[in-house]
């Protein structure tokens, strides 16, 4: 008899489970209130007295081991269901994150920000939402000048001083109002415009503005610094200044670039000619400079606007600019690999 509770004693040590049922019938066999050991401590009167000390703890080191081992296995069963709850199944292989991307005109913009500050400018921005002075009055556009019809203006509520910039050449103005020369800076930004929207026009873009004041700062330094420019930006080499009118600059010119007609895929973009226009630039005003504060008689510059989105549809061969702003994914998801 004591042999049968030996084998017991090993049979509960080597029991495992992995069910909730499987540990219940355990308990069940041994602990139950018909269980093995009920029926083992009855047998206990019967047992002769010379071997009821030895039974005697036999039995009890049963009920201890099936104790224990019903104890055990719940609790390893429910921290392994709450690790599955929690996890889910740890062992399975990850599925992989999504981590998106940048939108095409962030990457155009770090860009030419890029290689501009590669050539010593710094960055500086400045208010979406201006007043008249900055974004016309200081840049030799007073009011009633014809020029402001060159840019239909979304005006704030009836007060005709508070405006969405049409363009970031607010910036310069701001930026020569709290520095003196040298200054060398580009402005990238959101500019707004009352116009129809269109496959080639938006009522909302993105211009980068330039700006180099100095001593003795000349026509050549502006053409060399805007050739630079194509050549890191595009890898082309060939650009061209065709005269042009700002107010703010004089002379003035729009910078057209070579880009060639092997690569297009949309006739419209540069219309079978090869050359496509990117901004305008001049020779800063001397008028611009002395509403600034800066002497024009000691220092002379530069500046230059280009439009985010011309560069990224000819980088990019995008025929549409609305595309930029429908946030399609299908479209978004072909730049997730460019920084
Ligand atoms: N502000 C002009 C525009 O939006 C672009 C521009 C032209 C900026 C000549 C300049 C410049 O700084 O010198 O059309």
């Amino acid at each position: 008899m004591l042999d049968k509770v030996k084998e017991h004693i090993d049979k509960v040590v080597a029991f495992q489970a992995d069910s909730q049922e499987q540990i219940e019938a355990f308990r069940i066999e041994y602990l139950g209130s018909k269980g093995l050991l009920k029926q083992l401590f009855a047998q206990f009167k019967e047992v002769p007295n010379d071997q009821k000390k030895a039974f005697g703890q036999a039995i009890n080191e049963l009920k201890q081991k099936a104790t224990e081992k019903v104890e055990d296995l719940k609790s390893r069963l429910e921290s392994q269901q709450e690790e599955a709850g929690i996890h889910g199944d740890l062992t399975r292989t990850g599925t992989p994150m999504n981590i998106g991307g940048r939108h095409p005109i962030s990457v155009v913009k770090n860009q030419i920000i890029d290689v501009f500050s590669r050539i010593g400018f710094n960055v500086s921005e400045g208010p979406e939402i201006e007043d008249d002075w900055h974004n016309f009055t200081a840049l030799n556009l007073p009011e009633h000048h014809p020029a402001r019809d060159m840019q239909d203006t979304f005006f704030i509520q009836t007060n005709p001083d508070v405006l969405l910039r049409t363009h970031t050449s607010s910036v310069q103005v701001r930026y020569m109002e709290d520095h003196q020369p040298p200054i060398r800076t580009i402005s990238p930004g959101r500019v707004f415009r009352n116009e129809a929207i269109s496959a080639r026009a938006h009522c909302i873009f993105h211009q980068v503005e330039g700006l180099y004041i100095d001593k003795e700062v000349s026509f050549a330094d502006m053409k060399q610094t805007l050739l630079y420019f194509t050549q890191e930006m595009f890898g082309k080499s060939k650009i061209r200044l065709r005269p042009s009118y700002f107010p703010f600059t004089e002379p003035s010119a729009e910078i057209d670039i070579f880009w060639g007609l092997e690569t297009e895929t949309d006739y419209r973009i540069t219309k079978g000619t090869g050359w496509l226009e990117i901004g305008g630039c001049g020779m800063v005003d001397p008028a611009v400079l002395t509403n600034c504060g800066i002497d024009p008689e000691e220092y002379s510059g530069f500046a230059f606007g280009m439009g985010v989105e011309r560069i990224a549809m000819l980088l990019y061969q995008i025929g549409d600019i609305r595309m930029f702003f429908e946030n399609d994914v299908r479209f978004l998801k072909q730049f997730s690999s460019a920084i």
